[in-house]
C-alpha cells in the first residue's frame, strides 16, 4: 500500500524531460525530497543531482539504500532496455519499491524495432508491411528493397539515439544504407539486424499511454518536429519543438488509435506475459484520417509531465482504473535552442545569457550544467521553451518571445514550429 506520508522520490535522467518531471514532482505534497541522477542545471532548482549514470545500477541501488527511496521514475530508455526494473525486482532489498518503467522484455518495443513489428503483426496493430534481415542476409534484403518504392525506409533494430532511420529518395543510397548497417556497422551492434518498411505518407503525431500492465489512460497527444530545418528540412534530431494537443487529432481519430491501437497493445502485452507498468510513447502516422504505429518507445516525452505525478502511484498498485485525469484546456508549445552544429559536431560550455527574461514560458533545462557559478551549454540540445495559451499561436508567442529574449553563442532554433498545424487550428477557431 503506498503510505500517504511524504517520501523520497528517485528521477533518472538528464534532460528537458527529465527537468518536467522534476518539476512535477517536486511539487507533489507526496514528494519528501527528490534525487536525480544525474540531472542538469536546471533540475538542481528542484531536489538533489547525484552524479550517477543511471545505466549504474549498483551505483543506483546504494543511493536508493542509503536515501530510503520509496519511488524511481525512470526517465530514458537505456537503463530500461538494460534492464534496470528487473534489476530491482531481482534484488531482495530493491523489490519492493516501485519503479515506473517497463522491464527488459517490455521495453523490447522500443529496444528492438523488429521485435515491435513482429509484436505489432501479432496483435493486428496497424503498422507499414516490412521484413527484417540479419547480417548474412544482405542479398535477401536487397531483393526486398528493389520490390519497394521510393522512398525507402531502413532502420536499425536496436538503439541508435533517434538517429538509426535511414529513408533514401533513391535505391541506390538505400542499398547503401542496408550494406553500411549489415556490412560496415555504422550503427554498430543495432545495425546488425534491419527492418525495411513500406513508406507511410502522411503527418506524424505521438500519443502517450500509462499503463498498469491491465488499465490505461491516454495522455494528451502531441507533434513534435525532428528535423533539424525549417519546413521539415535536413537531419533528424532527438526533438527541436512540439505541440499539444493537436488539432486534427479530433474525437474519431482518436477513437480509432484506443480501439485499433492501444487496447491491442495494451491486451497484448498481458496475452505474451509481458509485465509493463508504465509509460509507452506511441510514434503514429495520420494516413487519411487512419492511424498507422510507426514505433513505439518505452519512456515519456514531455511537456505532458505536468499532468503526469499524480497519476504515477496509481499505476505501482495497478489501480489505474480509478484515476481521473484532469488535463489544462491550454494549448502548450516547445522550441528546442540547440547548439550551432547540431546534430553534428557542436561546441559546449558557452556561457547562457538572460534566463531570467523567458517572461510567462517555463525554460526547461536539456543539456546545461553549472560553470564557475554561472549556466553553461553542456549538450546538442540545450533549452526547450514551452509557452501556453489558448491556441498554438498564442502559446508559441510565448515560447518564441523567450527564444528571442535567451541567448548563447552560435544558438539555432526552428522558427516554424507549429506552423503547419495552425492553418488546421484556423478552420476550428
Ligand atoms: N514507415 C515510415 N514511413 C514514413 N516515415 C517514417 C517511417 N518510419 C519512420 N519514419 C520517419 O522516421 C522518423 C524516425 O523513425 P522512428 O521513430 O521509427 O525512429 P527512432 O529512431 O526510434 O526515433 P525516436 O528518436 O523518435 O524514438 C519518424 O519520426 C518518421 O518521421
Ligand atoms: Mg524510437
Amino acid at each position: 500500500m503506498f503510505q500517504s506520508v511524504p517520501y523520497n522520490i528517485l528521477l533518472l535522467g538528464s534532460g528537458g524531460r527529465e527537468h518536467a518531471f522534476a518539476r512535477s514532482l517536486s511539487a507533489s505534497p507526496r514528494c519528501k525530497h527528490l534525487f536525480i541522477a544525474p540531472g542538469n542545471a536546471g533540475t538542481a532548482a528542484h531536489g538533489s543531482n547525484v552524479s550517477i549514470s543511471p545505466t549504474d545500477f549498483p551505483a543506483i541501488r546504494d543511493l536508493v539504500l542509503r536515501e530510503d527511496i520509496q519511488l524511481v521514475v525512470i526517465g530514458p530508455e537505456d537503463p530500461l532496455v538494460q534492464g534496470v526494473v528487473d534489476y530491482f525486482r531481482e534484488d531482495s532489498e530493491l523489490r519492493h519499491i516501485p519503479v515506473i518503467g517497463p522491464t527488459r522484455s517490455g521495453a523490447r518495443l522500443e529496444g528492438s524495432k523488429e521485435f515491435s513489428k513482429g509484436f505489432m503483426q501479432r496483435h493486428g496493430i496497424p503498422t507499414a508491411a516490412y521484413k527484417s534481415f540479419g547480417k548474412g542476409e544482405v542479398k535477401e534484403a536487397l531483393d526486398f528493397l528493389s520490390t519497394l518504392s521510393p522512398p525507402y525506409v531502413i532502420k536499425a533494430d536496436g538503439l541508435a539515439a533517434g538517429k538509426g532511420v535511414l529513408i533514401p529518395d533513391t535505391l541506390q543510397v538505400a542499398e547503401e544504407g542496408v550494406r553500411e548497417m549489415l556490412e560496415s556497422g555504422r550503427f554498430g551492434q543495432a545495425g546488425d539486424r534491419v527492418v525495411i518498411e513500406e513508406f507511410l505518407p502522411g503527418i506524424e503525431l505521438s500519443v502517450f499511454v500509462l499503463t498498469d500492465g491491465r488499465n490505461y489512460i491516454i495522455l494528451p497527444e502531441a507533434k513534435d518536429y525532428k528535423r533539424i530545418g525549417e519546413g521539415d528540412t535536413g537531419p533528424n534530431t532527438g526533438g527541436m519543438g512540439a505541440v499539444s494537443p493537436v488539432p486534427f487529432a479530433d474525437s474519431d481519430f482518436m477513437h480509432k488509435v484506443e480501439e485499433c491501437i492501444v487496447k491491442p497493445t495494451v491486451i497484448g502485452l498481458d496475452q505474451e506475459e509481458i509485465p509493463y507498468r508504465g509509460f509507452i510513447f506511441i510514434g503514429l502516422m495520420n494516413v487519411n484520417g487512419d492511424p498507422f504505429v510507426i514505433e513505439y518507445n518505452c519512456r515519456m516525452g514531455d511537456p505532458e509531465t505536468e499532468v503526469v505525478l499524480p497519476l504515477l502511484e496509481a499505476v505501482a498498485e495497478q489501480r489505474l482504473d480509478r484515476m481521473e485525469l484532469d488535463v489544462d484546456p491550454r494549448t502548450a508549445t516547445t522550441v528546442m535552442m540547440v547548439s550551432g552544429g547540431y546534430p553534428g559536431n557542436y561546441d559546449k560550455g558557452f556561457g547562457i545569457r538572460k534566463l531570467d527574461q523567458a517572461g510567462d514560458a517555463i525554460v526547461f533545462h536539456a543539456g546545461t550544467t553549472m560553470q564557475d557559478g554561472s549556466v553553461v551549454t553542456n549538450g546538442g540540445r540545450v533549452l526547450a521553451l514551452t509557452g501556453f495559451g489558448v491556441g498554438i499561436a498564442e502559446a508559441l508567442e510565448q515560447s518564441y518571445a523567450a527564444a528571442k529574449a535567451i541567448d548563447f553563442d552560435y544558438a539555432y532554433y526552428r522558427r516554424d514550429i507549429g506552423r503547419d498545424l495552425m492553418s488546421v487550428n484556423h478552420s476550428t477557431e
